[in-house]
């Protein structure tokens, strides 16, 4: 890293942002924010969802206008009207959703819209469009096929695509927005490999992300948001996952915790062989048993769309089996519907809580008796006890930190993370026997993510039986006592989540056996 002495940190910045106000209506989503970039160097863009993160990169991006503060690239002032003047002054952004064309190949999608050209530009010249992306993909020590096509590659290749997209139409800073989200750990330390490699070559990188291990291990700097402000720049080597979680949440959190050994009793749940058709009726979930007893967690780790989700869809009853069966404590519920499973104890976080975990058009008091309007203690002789029902919201509000908390608020007028409290909160207060947890904390905050997660371990020490999916690694690795991994519908292998390490999960979760034998065998025990 230089430091440029005479000259001014601004000169050698590639990027600066300064003061930038950017107000959406009822919310101001970047406040005064300030971020300086050095030429070079990898920066992570670190906080809590709605910290303000994507709205500032989309500022940068020529996307939003911001109301105040000022962008410079390079030194010089700029007033991006779109994405295209960004592109022009070297600024270039890959989104968390891809916008890759997938019937096309890997060289028409990187050259889109930039082909070089033909006969006075009446032909594309497809054999020169190739070269230029075998030379970029070499240069930066890419390794993808020209000719393949979007459709046939995996995400981590597609990604890589969206970055050579960028540099192909001369990015000299490119944004990422959360990009290890839909990667393996492998792919996430291929990708900080990447961030190496053009870093090297005078490239700048600025990547958003939550969580605090990535932003130790991948940058040099690190800039955090809380709540549409900047509230501190780092280097990562005087970063601590302690301090950072501070900086982040605005008080201390304990990031681990410890927990008494597993005592697990009788059987809850048991899944035999179980087959289940996805919605194309393709085999989504191909002869899976387990069980899970009460007193333990059962994790399963994966890539999203493994059949994790088919899998869990059926043990609650939302999606019909094709083979197999499901018992709860000795009785069989393969056909049984929702609520006969759930008057069996029941509860369930589903994975989209705009789907089946809420209503979104009702208020959180009713919400809150989603599963239960049948039962006391909210209903007797068929009438609704309203009082008791808005005690019930309240109540859940209060203890899960749902935001606003107004329990006369429409779901749909919540965050996403409120919403998924809200859920958690309403599921984990059932007094049920058998939690099924499907990503109970994804797009939760860090603070909320550790209530969660303790009140998780509240219902294992409390003898439930808790069945966790996740694709966060570290927290069914943490949660769980014990943890299968799923790839293409089956169980590859079942773990001990405290022997394992995350390069062992990682290989599993791409479908690959680790060297070292981590199998704890048996599936139920
Ligand atoms: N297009 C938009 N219209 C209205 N509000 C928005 C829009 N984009 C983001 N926001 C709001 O601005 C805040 C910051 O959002 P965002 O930049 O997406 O945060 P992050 O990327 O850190 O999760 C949030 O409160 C969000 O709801
Ligand atoms: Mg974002």
């Amino acid at each position: 890293m230089t430091d440029s002495g005479e000259t001014g940190r601004t000169a050698t910045d590639a990027v600066h942002l300064d003061g930038i106000t950017k107000r959406f209506p009822g919310v101001v989503a970047n406040d005064d924010v300030d971020l300086q970039v050095e030429r070079g160097s990898v920066h992570a863009l670190l906080g809590e969802n709605g910290a303000g993160k994507t709205t500032l990169m989309n500022v940068l991006y020529g996307l939003y206008e911001p109301d105040e503060g000022r962008v410079v690239v390079d030194g010089t002032p700029r007033d991006f009207d779109s994405p295209r003047d960004a592109i022009d002054a070297g600024v270039g952004m890959i989104h968390q959703h891809f916008m890759l064309v997938d019937p096309m190949t890997v060289t028409e999608n990187i050259t889109l819209g930039n082909e070089p050209e033909r006969w006075l530009g009446l032909s594309i010249d497809r054999e020169r469009a190739r070269e230029e992306v075998v030379d970029l993909s070499e240069r930066y020590g890419f390794d993808v096929d020209p000719d393949a096509r979007i459709e046939d590659v995996g995400v981590g290749v597609q990604q890589r695509v969206e970055i050579l997209k960028a540099l192909y139409r001369g990015a000299d800073v490119l944004i990422l927005d959360e990009p290890t989200a839909v990667l393996t750990p492998q792919e996430v330390r291929e990708l900080f490999g990447v961030f190496e490699e053009l870093t090297a070559q005078g490239k700048t990188i600025i990547f958003i992300t939550h969580k605090l291990r990535e932003a130790m291990t991948a940058a040099d700097d690190i800039t955090v948001l809380r709540a549409g402000k900047t509230v501190g720049t780092l280097g990562a080597a005087d970063a601590s996952r302690e301090r950072l979680a501070e900086l982040m949440v605005g008080r201390e959190i304990l990031l681990d915790v410890d927990r008494p050994a597993a005592d697990p009793g009788e059987t809850v749940l048991d899944v035999r062989d179980l087959t289940v058709e996805d919605t194309r009726g393709v085999r989504a979930v191909d002869d899976v048993s387990l069980s899970v007893r009460e007193g333990e967690v059962f994790g399963i780790a994966g890539v999203d769309g493994n059949g994790q989700a088919e899998l869990v869809e059926a043990i609650a009853g939302l999606r019909e089996v094709d083979g197999g069966a499901i018992s709860l404590g000795g009785w069989d519920a393969t056909d049984a519907s929702r609520r006969d499973r759930i008057d069996a104890g029941m509860a369930y976080v589903p994975e989209d809580r705009q789907e089946s975990g809420l209503v979104m058009d009702f208020d959180l008091v009713s919400n809150g008796l989603l599963g239960s309007q049948h039962a006391r203690p909210f209903a007797e002789n068929g009438r609704i006890d309203w009082d008791a029902a808005r005690e019930h919201a309240e109540e859940i509000v209060a203890e899960y930190d749902v935001r606003p908390a107004n329990v006369d608020a429409r779901a749909a007028s919540l965050s996403g993370g409120n919403q998924q409290k809200f859920v958690v909160g309403r599921e984990f207060a059932r007094d049920p026997r058998l939690v099924v947890a499907s990503h109970p904390t994804r797009g939760v905050d860090v603070g909320s993510t550790e209530f969660i997660h303790d009140r998780i371990n509240d219902l294992r020490s409390d003898g439930r039986a808790v069945l966790l999916v996740s694709s966060k690694l570290d927290e069914v690795q943490s949660l769980s006592d014990r943890l299968a991994v799923i790839y293409e519908g089956s169980f590859v292998d079942v773990v001990d989540p405290d022997a394992v390490t995350e390069e062992q999960l990682g290989l599993l979760m791409a479908g690959e056996q680790p060297d070292a034998d981590v199998s704890v065998g048996e599936v139920s025990q």
